[in-house]
């Protein structure tokens, strides 16, 4: 089986969000050469382009081409800029798309996003179903819209599309973190009002009843951010010391055995009788507490939830593993 590349192609971006992860210190672009090189030295499925608006890449065409042409399925996240930026033969090489929606509502979708916005997504995923390029909306779970789940089902519903969630991850801010009790009435009212077709954040797995409830992260997924750095996930803190797409050459697929990668994967002691297993590892890290339990663990907490929840019928549950997306009907 290949890998599943996570790629930002860029970090320059039509927006300046206030929850971004990305680094706006100084724009970054990946080039054909580069992704040539990581095809060469990787086996390669599938790659999903996000972490800017890829549009922005100077290269963006030809490197949506080049993949194309190599059958690797492509997928990709954005605002609705690089969606509207790419003509119809192009769009159609991708395998689906997402679009980010925060908010079930045009007035406070725009004021977090920008004016237009809302419109904007409404326009592309009428240009999307026409073109019969499968979308979805792509909702990241924070403080200020964790009592959004049931409205964002029924705004889905609405316009005939599924819906992912990402919980959000404290990157550069606070801000937007979620409490232990939001996060968890998130996914609870989540849950309640919609079908799951495949959840892989780690600590809901588990209080779904699932035992494979260790995080992915770090097996099998691997990302490239826009230095050309190779992360375990796109949250992972960065350092200079990382290898980079210059490096495949000399680590192959071994560079799934560098220092992040074997932090990523490993399980804390603490946590090693815990359902989840320790759950997130970026999570962990970000708090400087790779070591801890997962901030949102209830076993170490002497709670044991059970998550009520249904599976959306005829559909494969152990689809998207490899990220930590949550996705509903
Ligand atoms: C970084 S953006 C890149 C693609 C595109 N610009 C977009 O907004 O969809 C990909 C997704 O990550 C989400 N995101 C941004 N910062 C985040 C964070 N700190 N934690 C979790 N998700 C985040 C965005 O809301 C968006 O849904
Ligand atoms: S549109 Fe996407 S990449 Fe741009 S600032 Fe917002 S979340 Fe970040
Ligand atoms: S569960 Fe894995 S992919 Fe998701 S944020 Fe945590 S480390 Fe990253």
């Amino acid at each position: 089986m290949g890998f599943s590349v996570g790629i930002g192609l860029t970090n320059d971006c039509n927006l300046s969000c206030a929850h971004c992860y990305r680094d706006t210190q100084r724009v970054e672009n990946l080039s054909l050469a580069q992704i040539q090189l990581i095809c060469a030295q990787l086996p390669v499925d599938a790659m999903g382009f996000g972490t800017g608006e890829n549009a922005k890449n100077p290269e963006f065409l030809q490197i949506v081409d080049y993949l194309h042409g190599r059958g690797v399925r492509l997928s990709l996240a954005s605002n609705g800029y690089s969606l509207m930026a790419l003509d119809d033969a192009h769009l159609q090489m991708f395998h689906d798309v997402e679009v980010s929606v925060d908010f079930a509502n045009e007035h406070q979708q725009d004021a977090f996003r920008n004016p237009g916005n809302w419109a904007l997504v409404h326009e592309v995923i009428a240009r999307c179903q026409a073109l019969h390029v499968p979308v979805s909306l792509l909702a990241t779970l924070m403080s200020v819209n964790y009592d959004q789940m049931p409205e964002l089902v029924d705004l889905a519903r609405r316009l005939r599309v599924h819906l992912r969630v990402n919980a959000y991850q404290s990157v550069k801010t606070d801000v937007f973190r979620l409490t232990y009790a939001q996060f968890w009435h998130g996914y609870r009212t989540l849950f309640a009002t919609a079908h799951v077709i495949s959840c892989a954040e780690p600590v809901v797995r588990a209080a779904m009843g699932f035992a494979d409830s260790h995080s992915p992260c770090g097996h099998t997924s691997i990302r490239f951010n826009p230095h050309g750095q190779v992360i375990p996930c796109v949250y992972w803190p960065t350092a200079a010391t990382m290898p980079t797409i210059a490096d495949l050459p000399r680590l192959g697929a071994s560079v799934l055995e560098s220092r992040e990668f074997l932090a990523a994967r490993q399980t804390p002691a603490v946590a090693a009788a815990c359902k989840c297993q320790g759950g997130c590892a970026s999570r962990r890290a970000l708090r400087g507490e790779l070591n801890a339990h997962d901030a949102y663990c209830p076993w170490s907490r002497g709670e044991d939830p059970r998550l009520v929840w249904t599976a959306a019928p005829a559909v494969d549950l152990m689809r998207s593993r490899n990220v930590c997306t949550t996705i509903v009907t």
